[in-house]
This record gives structure tokens, C-alpha cells and sequence, in this order.
């Protein structure tokens, strides 16, 4: 009984600020500070640029902003607001439910990874000698890669554990103004570094002989990873809006914020890993194996390394938190039962697939389907192929089923057909496009 009535009673956010500081923590993640960084350096910095803030003003608003707008609407986690529309339709909810399982898998290993680097810089045992080989040991071991997740995944969980206001909100409101702070500060540092200029060109002046159709593609697949379209945490998320929210205002912060972050994020990283002269295009290497280089030739370099990670700690921490709470929600309203005995359901499922995930990288390394580690394929299924069908699945039910009033989004008509084109007859038709790309078929 007791659970019926918290779930009819559903908890708000206690305002605007928490609501914005919740989706950008859902939002600024490793995509943003790991990941957007360096897909940028390999398809043509300025250029890409462009494409990425093109493709999510113009494509990724669309879905973003139903996402928000079925969670304001149906008030609901995301397989029950599925289900309001139209029972069958619960079957999208639970795609939405299995992405937000597979992506902690490989999200939290990694997230695991940047508690152990925060570990080495705090008790000072920072390799002196070769950082990749570290970096390549530490992650084959079986033992401590896995107390590192684990400990990592019980961070996460323990916020949704205490609830929306007092666990999710409040680790939001404190994390994300201090994960702000530290990121000006450490990209400010970074512009008064040697040769910080060739990092600066490297970003923003463009190379049109990396174009290429691909280019769009990658940009578009990178604009809805990082803002957390296509598995339902901004339907979760949405969902304990108050009905008079304005969601086009926090839709429109959300992707500003986003989008500075992440270029933030590369003034942070390219001015120094120039100025040391060392590989920018390094890949997923470049924050675990790049960046500790720069900090071990940096006066007072263990300070400035610590403060990095324990940054990166706080984006993966807020975007783990919410990937938590969308399957959190959904088996909660679903099943009926407690969120501290959803919590621990959803972390238990979640920590045995993180054991073949870590293991990936060390003692069965050699197991491969389809030529890809058990890491891989979790990020190549949820990434190329779950995300953007999700998406789809999305823009289909909203602008041809549920057709959305228009006073829920806006009073500007103009505004609302726009909205309305675009996700009837664009957004599903370039979201086909990126699948194609992502199973390699164009
Ligand atoms: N947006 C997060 C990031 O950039 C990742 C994420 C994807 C989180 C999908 C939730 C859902 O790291």
C-alpha cells in the first residue's frame, strides 16, 4: 500500500535549478570530457564542430525535447509511460529498459577506472615510467579493475537509493556547479601552457579535407550520445516535472550547457597534450594514458592530475546516477515494489554483467564474437544500434500516434508545425541513416 501511494504520489523537482542541474548532470558525461575531445580531433576539429552544433539544434532538439515532453505528460517512468499510450506499446518502454542495463556495463568499467586513477594520484603512487603499460596492466588484472567498478557502481546507486529529492537532486545541485568550477579553472590553466595555441588550432580551425559523409554521421551518433537521447532519462527525468514547467527553456540550457562543456573540455585537454608534443588523435587512450604524461611534466602535476580525475569522476558519476534511475523508475512503478529494493535489483543485474565487461580487457580478452570483446559489443549494440532505434521508435510514436497537444509544448504556432515537420518527416529518416551507418552498410 505504502509503495502504491509514493508511486501515485510522484516526487517533484524542488525547482528549476535542480531540474537543469539534473539533465546536465544526466547529460555531461565520459562522452563529453573523454569521448567528444578526441572524435573531434579525427574528423576535422572546426568542422565537426559545426556539423555537432548543425545536427543537435536542428535533429537531436526533436527527440530531446519529446523525451521531456512524454515524461511531463505521462508522469511516468519509461515502460508505464509506454504503456499509457497504448498497452502494446509497453515492448519500447522495455528496449528503453534493456539499453539503460547495457550501457552502465561498459559506462561504470570505465568509471571504475577513473576512481582507480583518483586512488594512485591521492596516495601518490603514480607510475613514474610507461604510462600505457600501466594503463594496460591495471585494466588485464581481474581483481582490482572490478572493486573499482563495484565501488563505482555503489557510489551511483546509493543517490537513487535515498530518493529523487533528497539523493538524485541534491547530488546534482552540489557535483555539477563544483564540476563547473574546476573544469574552468583546469581548461583556463591549461590556455597558459607552451605552444597552447596549436591546441587551439587544432579544435577550431577546420579541416575540410577530413569531410566526408561519415563525418556527419559520427557528429550526429556523438550529439545524441551525449545528450542522453534514446533510453528514456530524459522520459524518467521529465517525468517529476511540474505541469507547468517550461521544457523548450530547460531543453534549450540543457544543450547550451552541453555543448560549452564539451568544448570546455577540449580547451582543457588539446593546449596541454600539444604542448608537450605528444599524440592528440590517441583515442580512447587519451585521457588514461595521454593525460597523465602531461601531469607527470607539470609543477605541481599530481595536484592538477588529481583534480582532472576527480572531475571526470563527477561527470561519470552524475550520468551514472541517472542511467540508474531510468531502470530504477520503470521496474519500480511496474512491479510495484520499494525503490531501495528496486535499487538493489537493478544494481545486482548490472554488477554481473560488469564481471565479463571488466574481464574483457584481461583474462578472457581472447573470447570475441563477431570480432569484438564483450566490452565492445555492449558499447557497439547500445551505442550504433539501440540508441538510435530507440530514438526512432520515439519520434514515430510521438509525432504520428500520441500527436502532442500544443499547448503542452508551447503557444507559438509556427513554432509547433516546425516541431511537428521536423519529427514526422526528418528526424526518422536521418535516424535511419545514422543505423544503416552504424551496422557499417553505408
Ligand atoms: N550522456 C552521457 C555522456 O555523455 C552518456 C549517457 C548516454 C548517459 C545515454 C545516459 C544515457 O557521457
Amino acid at each position: 500500500m505504502a509503495v502504491e501511494r509514493s508511486i501515485a504520489k510522484r516526487a517533484n523537482w524542488s525547482s528549476g535549478f535542480a531540474f537543469i542541474m539534473a539533465t546536465l548532470g544526466c547529460a555531461v558525461g565520459l562522452g563529453n570530457i573523454w569521448r567528444f575531445p578526441y572524435v573531434m580531433g579525427q574528423n576535422g576539429g572546426a568542422l565537426f564542430l559545426l556539423m555537432y552544433i548543425l545536427l543537435t539544434i536542428f535533429i537531436c532538439s526533436i527527440p530531446l525535447l519529446c523525451e521531456l515532453l512524454l515524461g511531463k505528460q505521462m508522469r511516468r517512468g519509461v515502460i508505464r509511460s509506454y504503456e499509457k499510450i497504448n498497452k502494446k506499446f509497453g515492448i519500447f518502454g522495455w528496449l528503453c529498459f534493456i539499453t539503460s542495463i547495457f550501457i552502465p556495463c561498459f559506462y561504470f568499467v570505465v568509471g571504475g577506472w577513473t576512481v582507480n586513477y583518483i586512488w594512485i594520484y591521492l596516495t601518490n603512487n603514480v607510475p613514474a615510467g610507461n604510462q600505457a603499460e600501466y594503463f594496460a596492466s591495471f585494466a588485464a588484472e581481474p581483481i582490482v579493475p572490478l572493486v573499482m567498478g563495484i565501488i563505482f557502481l555503489l557510489l551511483c546507486a546509493a543517490f537513487p537509493f535515498r530518493g529523487v529529492n533528497k539523493g538524485i537532486e541534491q547530488a546534482n545541485n552540489i557535483i555539477m556547479p563544483l564540476f563547473i568550477v574546476m573544469l574552468v579553472f583546469l581548461a583556463g590553466t591549461g590556455l597558459f601552457l607552451d605552444n597552447s595555441i596549436e591546441g587551439l588550432k587544432f579544435m577550431f580551425a577546420p579541416d575540410f579535407s577530413k569531410f566526408t559523409f561519415r563525418t556527419v554521421l559520427t557528429a550526429l551518433g556523438q550529439a545524441l550520445f551525449t545528450l542522453s537521447v534514446g533510453m528514456g532519462c530524459l522520459v524518467t527525468y521529465g517525468s517529476y516535472l511540474k505541469k507547468d514547467s517550461d521544457i523548450i527553456k530547460s531543453s534549450g540550457l540543457l544543450i547550451l550547457g552541453n555543448t560549452i562543456i564539451a568544448i570546455l573540455a577540449g580547451i582543457m585537454i588539446f593546449p596541454a597534450v600539444f604542448s608537450f608534443n605528444l599524440e592528440p588523435s590517441a583515442g580512447a587512450g587519451l585521457v588514461f594514458i595521454t593525460l597523465p604524461k602531461v601531469f607527470a611534466a607539470l609543477p605541481f602535476g599530481n595536484i592538477f592530475g588529481l583534480m582532472f580525475f576527480v572531475l571526470l569522476f563527477f561527470a561519470a558519476l552524475t550520468s551514472g546516477i541517472s542511467l540508474l534511475e531510468v531502470s530504477i523508475a520503470a521496474i519500480l512503478e511496474k512491479f510495484k515494489i520499494s525503490r531501495k529494493l528496486a535499487t538493489v535489483i537493478m544494481s545486482s543485474i548490472i554488477l554481473i554483467f560488469m564481471l565479463p565487461t571488466t574481464w574483457s580487457f584481461g583474462p578472457i580478452s581472447n573470447y570475441k564474437i563477431f570480432n569484438m570483446t564483450f566490452f565492445e559489443i555492449m558499447d557497439f549494440t547500445a551505442s550504433n544500434i539501440l540508441l538510435p532505434l530507440n530514438t526512432l521508435i520515439l519520434c514515430i510514436v510521438v509525432g504520428w500516434i500520441l500527436k502532442p497537444k500544443m499547448e503542452l509544448l508551447t503557444n507559438n504556432v509556427k513554432f509547433y508545425n516546425s516541431f511537428m515537420f521536423l519529427l514526422k518527416f526528418v528526424v526518422p529518416p536521418v535516424l535511419i541513416l545514422l543505423m544503416l551507418f552504424g551496422l557499417n552498410l553505408v
